[in-house]
C-alpha cells in the first residue's frame, strides 16, 4: 500500500482510549491509504514515564500531515514536574488558533432541546462542518436571518439555532503567564501580546473572508481588565479595518456568556482570548448536543493537531458508552485540513444520519455502546464511494499564512 498521508494518533487518558480508536476506524474506512502513527501522552505516560510528552510523540506530532488527539487528565491540585499534554503540544507546536465550530444538529439532541430547539430548519445537511471551504458555507448562508446583536434576539425572537465559529487565542493569557504561591498568596499572569492578539485576529477575520461570515464578535473584558484586554480589542479592531465587508462588534464576556446560552443565533464569528474561548466554548457546545458531539482544530503555521473539546470523562471512562462523535468530527476536520474535503463531508453526513437514528449513545438520551455507534457511522458510509484527495496547496485553506 502507498500512503498518501500520516497522521499521528494520540488517545491520551480516559475515553480518549475509547473515542480515538473509534474515529481512526472511520477515517480508515473513508481514506484507506492513511497511514496512522499512534503515540502516547497524558498522565498515565506520565506516571509510567515520567514523560507526559515524550518526545517521541512530539516528534511524530511535527513530522505528520496532522494529529488527532483524544483526551488527556490533569490533576487537581499542583503537581510538581507534570504539565498537560495538550497545552505543551499548542505551546511547543505554536497552535496559536483553536478553531470550534458549533452548529445545532438537526433533528435535535436532547442537550441542544434543552438548550432550546431552533424554529428555522437548518438547512446545512452536514451538521458540524469546519467550513474550511467558501463553497460549503454558501450551501447554508444564514444571512437571511442574521439578526442584530442589539436585539439580542433572533429574527422574530422564535430561534436559538445555532451556527458559530468559536475563535480561540491559544497560546498565551492566563495560559501563557505562569503561576507563584507562597501558600498565603498565589499569583498568575496574564499575558497579552499585541503579536499574539493580532495574529489571531488576523486568522478570524481571514477565515470569515473566505467563509462569507458577516460578522467578528470580539469578546473581551476591558473594562475591567484596560491593559490585557484593551491590548486584544484595540488590536482585534485594527485588523478588523483590513475587512471593510465584515462586520465587527464587542460584547464583554459575560453578557456574551448570557447571550451564547441563551441566543446563540446572535453570534456568527467570536474571537476571543484563551481562557474566555475555554469557557464560551463549552457554553457553546450545548448548542451542538453537547461534548460528545463539540470538535475543534488547534492550527499553527507549522502543524495542526485536531480533538474533540471534551476531555477524559473519568466518570464514564472504560464503561465504552463515551460518545465517539466529537473524536469523529474532529477527525473530519483533520480530513479537510489535509485534502479530502469529499471523505470530509462524508464522515459529517454519517454522522447526521446516525444522530438522526436510534443509535446514540446515554448522552444523547441512548442506551447504544461507543461500537454501536461506530458501526451505525460506518454503515451510513459503507454506501459511499471517493475520488482523488485534493492538493493540499491548491485548495489554499484559511490556516495557512495571513498572519500580520
Ligand atoms: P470532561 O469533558 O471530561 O467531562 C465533562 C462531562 O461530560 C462528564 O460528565 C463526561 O462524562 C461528559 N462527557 C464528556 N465527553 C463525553 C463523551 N464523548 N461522551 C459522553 N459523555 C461525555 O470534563 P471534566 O470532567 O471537567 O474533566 C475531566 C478531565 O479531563 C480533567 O482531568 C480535565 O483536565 C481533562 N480535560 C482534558 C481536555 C483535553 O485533553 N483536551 C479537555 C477538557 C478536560
Ligand atoms: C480544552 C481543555 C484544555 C484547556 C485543558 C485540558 C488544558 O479544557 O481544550 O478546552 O483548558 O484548553
Ligand atoms: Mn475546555
Amino acid at each position: 500500500m502507498s500512503y498518501t498521508h500520516t497522521i499521528c494518533a494520540i488517545p491520551g487518558d480516559g475515553i480518549g482510549r475509547e473515542v480515538v480508536p473509534a474515529a481512526v476506524a472511520v477515517l480508515r474506512q473513508v481514506v484507506p491509504g492513511l497511514r496512522v502513527e499512534w503515540a502516547e501522552a497524558g498522565y498515565d505516560t506520565w506516571r509510567r514515564s515520567g514523560e507526559a510528552l515524550p518526545a517521541r510523540t512530539l516528534s511524530l506530532a511535527q513530522a505528520a500531515d496532522a494529529t488527532l488527539f483524544g483526551a488527556v487528565s490533569s490533576p487537581l491540585r499542583p503537581t510538581p514536574g507534570y504539565q498537560s499534554a495538550i497545552l505543551s503540544l499548542r505551546r511547543t507546536l505554536d497552535l496559536y488558533a483553536c478553531v470550534r465550530p458549533v452548529r445545532s444538529p438537526h433533528p435535535p439532541t436532547p442537550l441542544s432541546l434543552t438548550a432550546g430547539e431552533g424554529g428555522r430548519p437548518n438547512v446545512l445537511h452536514n451538521s458540524h462542518s469546519l467550513p474550511l471551504k467558501a463553497e460549503t458555507k454558501r450551501q447554508c448562508d444564514t444571512s437571511e436571518w442574521l439578526p442584530s446583536p442589539a436585539s439580542g434576539r433572533g429574527v422574530g425572537g422564535e430561534g436559538r439555532t445555532a451556527d458559530l465559529i468559536i475563535v480561540r487565542e491559544n497560546t498565551e493569557g492566563l495560559y501563557g503567564g505562569g503561576e507563584e504561591s507562597d501558600g498565603e498568596r498565589a499569583v498568575a499572569r496574564r499575558v497579552i501580546t499585541r503579536a499574539a492578539s493580532r495574529r489571531i485576529a488576523r486568522l478570524a477575520f481571514e477565515m470569515a473572508r473566505r467563509l462569507n461570515r458577516r460578522r467578528v464578535t470580539v469578546v473581551h473584558k476591558a473594562t475591567v481588565l484596560p491593559k490585557t484586554d484593551g491590548l486584544f480589542r484595540e488590536s482585534a479592531f485594527d485588523i478588523a479595518r483590513d475587512y471593510p465587508e465584515i462586520a465587527v462588534d464587542e460584547a464583554l464576556v459575560d453578557s456574551a456568556a448570557m447571550r451564547l446560552a441563551a441566543h446563540p443565533d446572535t453570534f456568527d464569528m467570536i474571537v476571543t482570548t484563551n481562557l474566555f474561548g475555554d469557557i464560551l466554548s463549552d457554553v457553546a457546545a450545548v448548542h451542538g448536543g453537547g461534548l460528545g458531539l463539540a470538535p475543534s482544530a488547534n492550527i499553527g503555521d507549522h502543524a495542526a493537531v485536531f480533538e474533540p473539546v471534551h476531555g477524559s470523562a473519568p466518570d464514564i471512562a472504560g464503561q465504552g458508552t463515551a460518545n465517539p462523535l466529537a473524536a469523529i468530527l474532529a477527525g473530519a476536520m483533520l480530513l479537510d485540513h489535509i485534502g479530502y474535503l469529499d471523505e470530509a463531508r462524508a464522515v459529517r453526513d454519517a454522522v447526521a444520519a446516525t444522530i438522526a437514528g436510534s443509535v446514540r449513545t446515554p448522552d444523547l438520551g441512548g442506551t447504544a455502546t461507543t461500537s454501536e455507534v461506530v458501526e451505525a457511522v460506518s454503515h451510513q458510509l459503507s454506501a459511499v464511494s471517493f475520488g482523488s484527495p485534493v492538493d493540499g496547496s491548491a485548495e489554499e485553506h484559511v490556516f495557512s499564512g495571513a498572519v500580520s
